[in-house]
């Protein structure tokens, strides 16, 4: 019952705008949907990001961190996924486990079936149905953000925060960029890859597209 789509792809590749902007799309056509972020997306689970993204936290143990993003998606899941997926509704999410296996497995190291048991334990082995990749160059991806950041000052929670997670090395974010091209190798049917080199309408125009043959047999409401 209901849709579950997320949104993956490298920092400032568009995720969090076109989630919203499929999210306005949907509810402007009358389908009961909403829209969620990883890690967060309810009040425990952003209580557990602050901690994810504060540049301070330079100690944190990989574990510590593979357990945290875990422990919000936990939370995500059952407070808000599932109970929304149940009505027949659809849940829009900017990141879910995938990000873990890329950004831990590929881009840290971190053995794969481990993250894949933990991940199980965290969402109850719940998936999406479908999955938008915003493929973007690394560097590209960070020259957005980090442009977002000099005009705007770049505070916590706008699109220009800049944080633990962004400012790990290059090498890095190119390994979890062929991380997330493995991920997609595996399971071609449930990933669709766009380039996220276009403009934001256009880009938003082709996602809704690849979504739309999903929402038959889904009933806009009254
Ligand atoms: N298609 C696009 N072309 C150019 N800039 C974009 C595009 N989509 C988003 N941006 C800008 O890039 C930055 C990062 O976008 P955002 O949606 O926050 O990416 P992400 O959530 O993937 O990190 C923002 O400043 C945003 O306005
Ligand atoms: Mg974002």
């Amino acid at each position: 019952m209901g849709l579950f789509i997320t949104f993956e792809g490298p920092e400032g590749s568009g995720k969090s705008t076109q989630a919203r902007l499929l999210y306005e799309r949907l509810q402007s056509l009358g389908f009961p949907v909403i829209v969620t972020r990883e890690p967060g997306g309810t009040r425990i689970g952003e209580m557990i990001r602050r901690i994810l993204v504060d540049l301070r936290n330079t100690e944190m143990a990989p574990t510590t961190e593979i357990l945290l993003f875990s422990a919000a998606r936990a939370q995500l899941v059952n407070e808000l996924v599932r109970p929304y997926l149940a009505t027949g509704g659809i849940v829009l999410c900017d990141r879910y486990a995938d990000s873990t296996f890329a950004y831990q497995g590929y881009g840290l190291g971190r053995d794969l079936e481990e993250l894949q048991a933990i991940t199980a334990v965290a969402t109850g082995g719940l998936m999406p149905n479908m999955t938008i990749f915003l493929d973007l160059p690394v560097e590209d991806g960070l020259q957005r953000r980090r442009a977002a950041r000099e005009q705007s000052g770049g505070g916590y929670n706008t699109p220009a925060e800049w944080n633990r997670l962004d400012a790990r090395d290059l090498a890095y974010h190119q390994r979890v960029a062929n991380g997330f091209a493995e991920l997609m190798n595996r399971e071609p049917k449930r990933w669709r890859r766009f380039d996220a080199n276009q403009h934001v309408e256009a880009l938003a125009d082709q996602i809704f597209h690849a979504v739309e043959p999903l929402l038959q047999g889904m009933e806009p409401m009254p």
